[in-house]
């Protein structure tokens, strides 16, 4: 990878593809001392917190930094937040946290770096905020947890979806006692072929980097489980396979010669076409003569290492059990959770995507609520969710669930305050620490093992570095 020069702040130079600058905080609502944050890798995922420090939060965070292997992608950044902050390349991480006098990076680099970007800015004297999943094995959570134990630092996991209004009333029905206490939990996950396939076009594609779908993907479904049931996985049995992509599939399937990415192959509704929308071609397809990184590979490509088909089965401490399935090639996208206790049953069920709609020239189109009369006002399968609680003797009724303003129905806005502001005082105890991160990824590592031995894992044994039964 390209070594970044560190560069002085100066005013950005105005680009053609330069995105719209985010919306910057009146300059009387800032106090004299903020926090300063740098971003371990602008990405994607990047947007939403650089986006937070110049909006709602630039009165106590300010971006004084970069650290990031690829020019271009830095360059996008700089644009957004119009200027040119400090940039460096990933071995100098150490000196961005000393020149900067950074408090907190935010790490959102690709997981298999996780463990070692956490681990030396922790040594380096920062705070960390990371992405999950914290990182994708026991090595990596060892190296963390030790960082945590040697430094006294903080690092702080965000799971996103604890706040997204709907489950954040599970766990309110759950914790409520309504149902009793829980025996088992049925968790079904379904990413279709729009979302799911973009897990094959990338570095999500190779286990090595992404740890596969149960750490990569299902951290955030093991966090809301554990979470929902503040309880901690013990045992686990996996079984998975690559199934519907990558090239063996496509042989069998009949499906013959394809291109090896999907930029400029109309009509294919497997492929991405990154010059279709110019903050993809931005950031990944005018950035790939630095690093070679191709973000639109085909999803039928040889080289895929990870499973689209997985089934696990978790024991937890109190003696629930959760049978969790996830599917990465479904028509439509949504999830179904039932939960069951000695008093009675909970079932979540949510549709985001009712179907995969094509155009006319056969693409698939990624935001089919834009499309009038599309998959949103399907009779059938209308988008949508519900939150249904039934106790024994009782007919089933119907939980409200509170419809935020912004993102995730108002979720993001309040992760984000929580982020850069500190945990307000929670009931619902959302704001999560590293020992959540360890725990979410404890399941899918210990799935992973599980996969190549076809033995159930304990994951007491899997050497994490930390007890996940601490408080
Ligand atoms: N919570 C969510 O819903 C959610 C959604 C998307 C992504 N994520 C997470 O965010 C992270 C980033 O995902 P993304 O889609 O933005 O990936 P991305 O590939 O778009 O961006 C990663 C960036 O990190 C850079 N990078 C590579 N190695 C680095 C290193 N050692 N140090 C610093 N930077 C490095 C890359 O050049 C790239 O710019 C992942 O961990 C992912 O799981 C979370």
């Amino acid at each position: 990878m390209t070594d970044v020069p560190t560069t002085v702040p100066q005013p950005a130079v105005a680009r053609p593809d330069a995105p719209e600058a985010a919306p910057a905080q009146p300059a009387a609502a800032q106090p004299a001392v903020r926090r300063r944050y740098a971003v371990a890798g602008t990405g994607h995922r990047a947007q939403m917190y650089v986006d937070a420090v110049l909006g709602d939060h630039a009165d106590v965070a300010e971006l004084v930094a970069w650290c990031e292997p690829n020019p271009a992608r830095a360059d996008w950044y700089d644009a957004r937040v119009g200027a040119s902050l400090p940039r460096y390349a990933p071995a100098d991480l150490e000196r961005m946290v000393a020149e900067q006098r950074v408090d907190t990076v935010v790490v959102t680099s690709p997981d298999h770096t996780h463990a070692d970007v956490v681990a030396r800015v922790l040594d380096a004297g920062a705070d960390v905020v990371v992405e999950k999943p914290l990182t994708i094995d026991a090595n990596g959570c060892r190296r963390i947890t030790d960082a945590i134990a040697r430094t006294g630092r903080d690092v702080v996991m965000t799971f996103n979806y604890r706040y997204s209004p709907r489950n954040t009333a599970l766990r309110e029905v759950i914790a409520s006692g309504v149902i009793g206490e829980v025996t088992s939990v049925h968790f079904e996950w379904a990413l279709d072929t729009v979302h799911g396939a973009d897990y094959f076009r990338r570095w999500h594609r190779e286990k090595v980097h992404s740890g596969g779908l149960l750490v990569h993907k299902s951290s955030h479904h093991f966090d809301l489980v554990n979470w929902w049931l503040s309880d901690v996985p013990v045992r686990v049995y996996a079984s998975g396979a690559l199934r519907f992509y990558g090239d063996k599939n496509a042989e069998v399937r009949g499906l013959g010669e394809r291109p090896a990415r999907g930029t400029g192959n109309a009509g294919d509704p497997f492929a991405l076409d990154l010059t279709k929308d110019a903050r993809l071609q931005a950031l990944y397809l005018d950035a790939e003569h630095h690093d070679g990184y191709v973000r639109d590979q085909d999803v039928f490509a040889p080289g895929v290492t990870i499973q689209d088909n997985m089934a696990v089965l978790v024991d937890y401490r109190r003696g629930a059990t959760l049978t969790y399935s996830l599917n990465a090639h479904s028509p439509w996208e949504g999830y179904r959770v039932t939960v069951n206790g000695t008093a009675g049953r909970a079932e979540l069920e949510v549709v985001e995507r009712g179907a995969v709609v094509l155009d006319a020239e056969g693409n698939a189109v990624l935001d089919p609520s834009a499309t009038p009369g599309g998959p949103a006002a399907d009779p059938v399968r209308p988008e949508g969710e519900r939150l249904l609680v039934q106790r024994h003797w009782e007919r089933a009724t119907e939980h409200p669930i509170p419809v935020g303003e912004g993102s995730h129905g108002g979720g993001d806005a309040i992760l984000l305050s929580d982020v850069f502001r500190g945990p307000s005082p929670d009931p619902l105890g959302r704001p999560a620490g590293f020992l959540d991160g360890v725990r979410a990824v404890s399941v899918g590592i210990a799935a992973n093992q599980s996969m190549l031995t076809g033995q159930p894992v304990r994951v007491a044994d899997l050497g994490l570095g930390a007890d996940l039964t601490a408080p």
